[in-house]
């Protein structure tokens, strides 16, 4: 990634890791004193970014360019928030269980903003703000949730390559391919150091 165009992307979409108190989830969780995580951190993980127009999405080149390089024929738009979402309380807290799925997670935020938590490879939370603008990828396989913060509001774009599965598969799912070929790309210190003390 560029340094020019890193530095927009880290004006929508900032990460830091969670200091893993329990009260009010839509509340930061910054630790003491703040520890952020680049978004080349973010990379190492599979976790993709980008600074879209938000105002233009409906004829932004730049979003046409990366749905066609990246296979995301499907696209919708939904809207978190006490208004629209039926059961709101209860989505959010559903929202927030840990969680992954076999494809990716794909979500441009057109406004408001939300966290997504992501495992680092030492299985610790980082937590990923995205605000209007802010177009994320999350690999397939990543353990991963997702709240509202305080403002309680946001409209996100929902990518998909063909028709949209959104199954959840709360953790532990381990024995999954997707979750397999994930810690094989992405930990794999890890799993060699468990092969070797197996052997
Ligand atoms: C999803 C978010 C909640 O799976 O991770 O839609
Ligand atoms: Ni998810």
């Amino acid at each position: 990634m560029g340094e020019a165009v890193k530095d927009q992307t880290e004006e929508v979409i900032q990460a830091w890791y969670l200091d893993n108190k329990e009260e009010d989830q839509k509340l930061p969780h910054h630790k003491d004193p703040k520890e952020f995580v680049s978004l080349d951190k973010l990379a190492e993980l599979g976790v993709l970014c980008w600074r879209l127009d938000a105002d233009n999405y409906e004829t932004d080149e730049e979003l046409k360019k990366i749905r066609e390089s990246r296979g995301y024929s499907y696209m919708d738009l939904c809207e978190v928030c006490p208004e629209k979402l039926p059961n709101y309380e209860e989505k959010v807290k559903m929202f927030f269980e840990e969680h992954l799925h076999i494809d990716e997670e794909i979500r441009y935020c057109l406004a408001g903003s939300g966290y997504f938590d992501v495992r680092d490879l030492n299985d610790v939370w980082i937590r990923v703000w995205v605000k209007k603008g802010g177009l994320i990828v999350f690999p397939a396989g990543i353990y991963h949730r997702f709240t509202v913060d305080s403002d309680n509001y946001m409209k996100a774009m929902r990518l998909f390559v063909g028709g949209p599965v959104w199954t959840a598969y709360n953790r532990p799912h381990d024995h999954l391919p997707a979750r397999k070929a994930y810690m094989k790309k992405f930990l794999k210190v890890i799993g060699d150091r468990n092969i070797d003390a197996s052997a």
